[in-house]
């Protein structure tokens, strides 16, 4: 039996359903890149037959990975596995992942077939993919819901027809650990390590990762999860956990463990939050705001007299650095800047330490202390490199008597600036009409967060928006940090319309077949 337990992480396909908006590109590629730094086994990069966008960006990340396996979902269809291994092909080490549902009412309701006929439509689909990659997984949807008798049978016959890994996803959250358990063992003992057990929950009862841990006690040998449990509804499987728990207390696992780097924990779920715009709640375990903050005064000196009275794990072993000696202001020069870069685990061309210098040095004129979140800001929006079609050159927004807002906008496109100005019911309403009417592009606003990056009055703005610039398909997200609240609005609004337009024509239609 393998000590090592794979972790597959599917942040950019189960994950990427969650945030109810699309993640550029250059946004997935940023977040693969830290996923292998996390030491990832496998990256579900998406699902290439959903949409031209899915396919362009499991390519792309093929072609950048080198040491996690890359992996594709596909429906048990030739033309999904057709289009999964083709967007694979430059990867490295790939797998095709290929899934059809097995319980009752999704055959009968959704897939309206007979069990044999899906057992027959699985095999063949696992041969299929099998004659163009070599590792091939097979899901059973809905498996916690399904007759065991009925799994050994097409679990059966997709390890003749050669696949690899053996997939048994808890798809709608539905039962409780011991039960979890019950069903690995006992899969476990029929598949008799001729293919890696895996297990994929979901969160809808709050049990994901119990299940899951229950499914590694029981004989899984890979966890399927994301990064802060992000998912559609409740969530899956969040991967710091798993990871902590098999770490911490490692006594019960016999030996058991994951090649995670655990220091690229907290800069993944940071990577992952800026990203979606979808903050772990402060007291969520490992990383949460709150998760190593003590407050009592009991346990204050408790931690400074032996941090192991209230401490089971250390902040650090997680990413979490204080990094606080080195503090940053308008003395700072370049090579302090350099080293705040790498603390921060940023590794950036000279280009864009360049640009982000710049920028810092500007803040540093606007603000007292310049903090680490301030940093990550400019440097995240330095590295993520979507094509900059339209550029805010000006924001100012004014109150007028007759109780409406006015915002003047200039914004450049192709070298030529254009400006106009909007009346609006407050002051986001006014710059975001004024932006609709310079671009040509009307969109519509579905969500608008606003949060201080740090302590202060004089604290940066970040504001993440999700527009929908086209009925019918998922909104766009875009960010924005500025001293200004209202600038801060305005460039990610515009952020997110310059995403938009690079990535127009390969958007999947929320109807689309992401229905799976
Ligand atoms: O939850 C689920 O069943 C899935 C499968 C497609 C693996 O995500
Ligand atoms: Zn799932």
């Amino acid at each position: 039996m393998s000590p090592v337990i794979k972790i597959f992480d599917t942040t950019l396909r189960d994950g990427e359903q969650s945030p109810g908006a699309s993640m550029n590109i250059e946004e997935k590629i940023k977040i693969a890149k830290q996923l292998e730094k996390l030491g990832v086994d496998i990256i579900e990069a998406g699902f290439a037959a959903s949409s031209p966008g899915d396919f362009e960006a499991i390519d792309r990340i093929s072609q950048i990975i080198a040491q996690s396996t890359v992996c594709s979902l596909s429906r048990a269809i030739e033309k999904d596995i057709l289009s999964a291994a083709n967007a694979l092909k430059k990867a490295k080490f790939k797998r095709i992942h290929t899934f059809i549902a097995t319980s009752p009412i999704h055959m009968e309701y959704k897939l309206k077939m007979k069990p044999d006929e899906v057992i027959k439509h699985a095999a063949n689909a696992v041969a299929y993919a099998k004659s163009m990659v070599d590792d091939v997984q097979f899901s059973c949807e809905d498996a916690c819901r399904s007759d065991i008798g009925f799994l050994k049978e097409i679990l059966q016959a997709v390890m003749e027809a050669g696949a690899t890994t053996l997939n048994l996803p808890d798809t709608v959250g539905y039962v409780l650990p011991h039960e979890m358990g019950k069903i690995i063992s006992e899969i476990a003992e029929f598949v008799n390590n001729k293919a890696v057990l895996s297990v994929h929950c979901h969160n809808d009862l709050g049990l994901a990762v119990a299940n899951s841990i229950y499914g590694v006690q029981n004989g899984a040998r890979q966890v399927e999860c994301t990064i802060n449990g992000l998912g559609e509804r409740a969530g899956n499987t969040a991967l710091e956990e798993v990871v902590m728990i098999l770490k911490t207390r490692k006594e019960l696992f016999n030996g058991l463990d994951t090649k995670i780097k655990t220091q690229e924990i907290y800069p993944s779920s940071k990577l992952v939050a800026d990203i979606t715009g979808i903050r772990p709640q402060p007291n969520k375990a490992i990383v949460g705001q709150n998760a190593f903050a003590h407050e009592s005064g009991i346990h204050q000196d408790g931690i400074l007299k032996n941090p192991e009275t209230y401490e089971i794990m250390k902040p650090q072993d997680v990413g979490i650095i204080q990094t606080g000696s080195l503090v940053m202001g308008k003395h700072s020069g370049r090579a302090a800047f350099r080293e705040k870069i790498k603390a921060l685990g940023f590794s950036v061309n000279e280009e864009e330490l360049q640009n982000a210098f710049v920028r810092f040095k500007a803040l540093c004129d606007s603000k007292k202390q310049v903090f680490d979140d301030d940093i990550r800001a400019i440097l995240n929006e330095e590295t993520t490199h979507i094509p900059q079609i339209f550029s805010l050159e000006l924001t100012q927004v004014s109150a007028s008597s007759s109780g409406k807002y006015c915002a003047a906008l200039s914004i450049k496109r192709d070298g030529i600036e254009y400006s106009d100005c909007a009346l609006g019911n407050g002051s986001v309403d006014s710059i975001l009409k004024g932006i609709d009417r310079i671009s040509g592009i009307k969109g519509n606003l579905k969500d608008y967060r606003v949060e201080a990056l740090s302590s202060g009055k004089d604290a940066l703005a970040k504001v993440v928006v999700k527009v929908e610039f086209e009925e019918g398909k998922p909104a766009i997200i875009g960010h924005g940090t500025h001293i200004d609240t209202m600038s801060a609005t305005a460039k990610a609004y515009v952020a997110a319309l310059n995403s938009y337009l690079s990535m127009k024509d390969l958007i999947r239609d929320k109807t689309g077949t992401m229905n799976l």
